[in-house]
């Protein structure tokens, strides 16, 4: 008998628009939790030995299971105040509604799944079905927002800030979900015995980069009937001359480095279409004390500076949007636009980074950051607070850099030099 509705809309007070957002939490007599009241808390990051420990031999799963309970509904709960700040006009459309539904759901569910028994691995199976695809609705949702009225740089602004931190905590509950529905299912991997939930403790990294490029390149030949070489290289300063091993995920791991052989291959390809060869993408593995860095070099033209920022832009995607995707030859190796954008979430996620260093005329290289520690491989999660709260609230200001001037004073030659 429990409701939960989001109301939104605008109301005119003297003159200035002032946004009316509110959830509203029917309680009908019942004794449940309200939904609302998860926000209230921060996300308890969880570190790779922790994430180890709750699949480790002792593990309990009613352990996790309460862990999971007060976390799932916090994460959402904290996610779903940000999505109330939105512009009103990405909210109406209709894929931002269909969206917020499976938010408030999910939240409803998971207050209910407080009551149910630890065994119970129904709902979050169910909950994580529901929230396949919200990638693709949120991108079609900005699309449909961004064609019925345009783009300013604030609103990319607010929406790049958003998206960031959505997609993020959409990663982290669904790390969740997964290590516990795979820890406990009572099976363990065949494949890969050794994995805990969707982690392996001795990730071996250069093993997921061939992995990557082959799939990559089979794409790459099917639609260019051709696909560059690749050159890798290994440092261990650790273990000279030892496997570079690290405690990862690897679907994660893979996930970025297929984006870049994407990137890298159709950019080689296409900017050596008429010579007979084409020069090889260059990888390198180094293993240091702090970090695990992959970069990955490839001569396909490169980029201008000015344009790299735009590259991690949803909103600013070069790519078409997928609703008018036809048989372009580019669409497998080219979809949304967001291959970039989310692997550096995915890179963050842990602590790292993905960053991009071009030089135009010849090439890119795109380089991987990775925790060499398990120790320091921790979840980045957004939070709700007052410092969110700001950003949603920027407004247009004076740049405090001078514009330069589209018609500079007329000085003489040397007249003002030194
Ligand atoms: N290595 C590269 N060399 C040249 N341009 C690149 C390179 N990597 C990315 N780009 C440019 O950046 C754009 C954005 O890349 P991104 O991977 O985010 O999206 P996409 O490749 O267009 O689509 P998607 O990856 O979602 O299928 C590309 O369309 C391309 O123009
Ligand atoms: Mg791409």
């Amino acid at each position: 008998a429990l409701q939960f509705r989001r109301i939104s809309g605008s109301s005119s007070v003297g003159g200035a628009v002032i946004k009316v957002s509110v959830i509203l939490l029917h309680s009908l007599g019942c004794e449940k939790q309200q939904p609302g009241r998860f926000a209230k808390f921060s996300p308890s990051p969880l570190s790779m030995k922790q994430f180890i420990d709750f699949g480790s031999a002792n593990a309990c799963e009613k352990t996790s299971f309460v862990f999971l309970r007060q976390e799932l509904p916090v994460r959402l709960a904290n996610i779903m105040k940000e999505i109330d700040f939105l512009p009103d006009k990405l909210l109406g459309t209709p894929s931002l509604k269909l969206l917020t539904s499976w938010y408030s759901q999910s939240l409803w569910e998971l207050v209910d799944f407080l009551e149910k028994d630890p065994d119970d691995k129904d709902t979050l199976v169910n909950i994580r079905n529901r929230h396949n695809n919200v990638v693709p609705t949120m991108a079609q949702g900005v699309v449909e927002f961004k064609e019925a009225f345009g783009v300013d740089p604030v609103t990319n602004q607010n929406v790049q800030y958003f998206l960031d931190r959505f997609y993020m905590s959409r990663i982290s509950t669904r790390m969740l979900m997964n290590q516990h529905t795979l820890i406990f299912e009572g099976s363990a991997n065949p494949a890969h015995p050794k994995h805990i939930g969707s982690i392996d403790p001795s990730c071996d990294v250069v093993e997921v980069v061939k992995d990557a490029y082959e799939t990559s390149k089979m794409l790459c030949e099917q639609y260019y009937l051709t696909s560059p070489d690749m050159e890798i290289t290994e440092v261990n300063s650790k273990n000279p001359g030892q496997p570079l091993h690290i405690v990862y995920v690897p679907s994660h791991l893979y996930h970025m480095l297929f984006e870049l052989f994407k990137n890298a291959m159709r950019a080689t390809v296409e900017t050596h279409e008429t010579s007979p060869t084409l020069p090889p993408i260059k990888v390198r593995v180094s293993l240091g004390s702090e970090d695990l860095t992959i970069k990955m070099s490839d001569r396909g033209g490169g980029v201008p500076l000015r344009k790299i920022e735009r590259l991690f832009s949803y909103m600013y995607s070069t790519a078409p949007s997928p609703v008018h995707i036809d048989n372009s030859r580019n669409a497998p190796l080219a979809g949304f636009g967001y291959g970039l954008p989310i692997s550096r979430l995915y890179a963050k996620y842990f602590q790292g980074d993905l960053q991009l260093y071009s030089m135009e005329g010849y090439g890119t290289s795109a380089v991987i950051y990775l925790k060499a520690l398990s120790s320091e491989s921790v979840e980045r999660l957004p939070v709700f607070n007052k410092s969110a709260l700001r950003h949603y609230q920027a407004t247009t200001e004076a740049d405090d850099w001078c514009m330069p001037s589209k018609d500079p004073k007329k000085l003489g030659k040397y007249e003002r030099t030194r």
